[in-house]
């Protein structure tokens, strides 16, 4: 695909966008039923989180069949209307590519614990018990041990993920050719590009010594992430589909530093087109610990967006942009405020977020504002991920109503609740029962924002327009200014003696700022702009941006 850098991609959590049967779960249907949204919206990539066939325990991360569309979203037919539907509208499709691991149920997994002869044997990681206990003390990202015991084999399995997600073993090259043989079947189906799931975990060393487990970090990811192999198998995956196809491929890449990211989407080392990296989104774990209630200071993610951007701008690298997806709470919840201010707080996030040099991502729901879902009872989660943590916390000693509150905060469950479309029932997106409790008793939706002119989808699509027709925000160099202050970010991009400014008041308070001339207000979350001799006087989440 070409032009990727001026695009904007559109993320799609299938489960949660729109039921076409009543059954509750969202459909490959239902994404047809709104692709004129889609391209009204001006989203050109639809991301779709996995539809293959899976057991579903890791919503579709469990991957039973690799060349099957999971029964709950439809048919391979009902998938290639999609493509058509898609490459009628000019926009395109990237599927989530999940190759660290597959399901328990894949039938590679179910041959590999035949028998210790089976050829499939080695398609997965498996060890000797180590003094009759796990090989190691490395953990799941789950929970938990990231070994699995077999009784019949006397032999652990690796997951990193939840136990029901081995991991797939890429030193053997027949594994590693059934992989690349896959990913040209869905090539030449035509879809644009790959995001390629937990990509940096892929090669393990072999070596699998103790971690120290100090802190949560200590936790044998040192390594595995961007192990001794990746980029090998990276370049390989190039020369054999992404290259040949013209690609464009989306690594995530958690915990990745700027200088492997460099390596991975430098465009002279044939890997990948772009890094989706959560250093940003990590502001709020202090230590890394994630399960705990904790606020985050605005010059740390400052600084952490701006080593992004410089570090990558310098190295030639690419970064997707974004603040949410299915894995994280909900952005305007997490970083500003989601009652008073919520459609300001939206807009600001907006604002930085296409300000900045990369390639932006909108998860479905942000263009309206949706914010975290609060659940108040533990039965009301679904996600292995959350529900083990709760169970860690009252284990460790939390009351029931703190692990609840830590859930609210930072349960990526948060931003999995049904898209809300219009003021019917469940908003809209199902005439059944969802899956996942629609609770918030919330005015926000597409309909009501479609009814507003200024409103939140409005700017969103504004912003896209824009920033595909302006090379300063394609191409510009970016400085941050004002690097201490503790309630606005500050940035410029410049390109041949042009630029556009950002600033934004992260707070709550009026604050007065001194500015140079920065040309014309382009962009802002409030009517109109107080600028009165030098000064900007900004209201509680104000974000403007200037062009000269
Ligand atoms: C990625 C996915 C996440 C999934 C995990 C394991 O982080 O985004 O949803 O649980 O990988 O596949
Ligand atoms: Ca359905």
């Amino acid at each position: 695909m070409k032009d990727w850098k001026k695009a904007t991609v559109y993320q799609i959590y299938p489960r949660s966008f729109q039921d076409s049967n009543g059954d509750g779960v969202g459909d490959i249907q239902g994404i047809i039923s709104r692709l004129d949204y889609l391209k009204d919206l001006g989203a050109e990539v639809l991301w779709l989180n996995p539809v293959y066939k899976s057991p579903g325990r890791d919503n579709g991360y469990d991957i039973a069949d690799y060349y099957e569309i999971n029964p709950e979203f439809g048919t391979m037919d009902d998938f290639e209307q999609l493509l058509d539907g898609t490459r009628n509208r000019g926009m395109k499709i990237i599927m989530d590519l999940v190759v660290n691991h597959t399901s328990d149920q894949h039938e590679w997994f179910k041959m590999s614990r035949d028998s210790k002869d089976n050829p499939y044997h080695d398609y997965y990681i498996w060890k000797d018990p180590v003094d009759g206990h796990e090989p190691n003390n490395w953990k799941s990202k789950f929970g938990g041990s990231a070994w699995e015991y077999d009784e019949k084999l006397n032999q652990y399995y690796l997951h990193l993920y939840d136990r029901t997600q081995p991991d797939l073993n890429w030193r053997n090259p027949k594994m590693k050719a059934s992989i690349m043989e896959m990913m040209k079947w869905w090539a030449d189906k035509g879809i644009a590009g790959f995001r390629l799931d937990v990509i940096n975990n892929i090669s393990k060393p072999l070596e699998m010594p103790d971690d120290t487990l100090e802190t949560s970090m200590d936790d044998g990811r040192k390594f595995y992430t961007n192990g001794p192999h990746v980029h090998e198998y990276i370049h390989e995956m190039y020369e054999e589909v992404f290259g040949k196809h013209s690609m464009l491929t989306v690594g995530e890449l958690s915990s990745t530093p700027i200088d492997e990211a460099i390596k991975f989407t430098n465009p002279d080392r044939e890997e990948l087109t772009m890094a989706f990296t959560f250093h940003h989104v990590k502001v709020d774990y202090p230590n890394g610990a994630k399960w705990v209630k904790s606020g985050y200071k605005l010059v740390d993610l400052k600084k952490v967006i701006s080593d992004w951007q410089i570090g990558m701008q310098n190295g030639g690298g690419w970064n997707a942009l974004f603040w949410g997806n299915h894995d994280q709470p909900r952005a305007i919840s997490r970083f500003l405020d989601d009652n008073k201010y919520r459609e300001e707080s939206a807009k600001l996030l907006a604002l930085v977020e296409f300000g900045l040099q990369g390639t932006p991502y909108v998860y479905q729901g942000e263009e309206i504002a949706m914010k975290n879902a609060y659940f108040t009872d533990i039965s009301q989660y679904n996600d292995p991920e959350s529900i083990n943590a709760y169970h860690e916390l009252v284990e460790k000693g939390s009351s029931v109503q703190e692990a609840i509150e830590i859930l609210q905060q930072k349960s990526r469950e948060n931003s999995r609740l049904p898209m809300q479309w219009d003021s019917q029932k469940n908003y809209g997106f199902t005439t059944g029962s969802p899956w996942l409790k629609a609770i918030n008793k919330d005015t926000q939706t597409v309909e009501s924002e479609i009814a507003k002119k200024d409103g939140v989808l409005s700017f969103y699509k504004k912003l896209i327009e824009f920033r595909r027709n302006e090379p300063i925000l394609i191409d510009g160099n970016y400085q941050l200014l004002d690097e201490n202050n503790p309630d606005i970010f500050y940035f410029k991009r410049e390109l041949n003696g042009h630029h556009i400014s950002v600033i934004a008041n992260f707070s709550d308070k009026d604050i007065v700022y001194k500015i140079d001339d920065l040309g014309t207000v382009k962009f802002s979350n409030y009517k109109e702009t107080i600028l009165e001799n030098g000064e900007l006087k900004l209201r509680p989440y104000e974000a403007v941006l200037f062009q000269d």
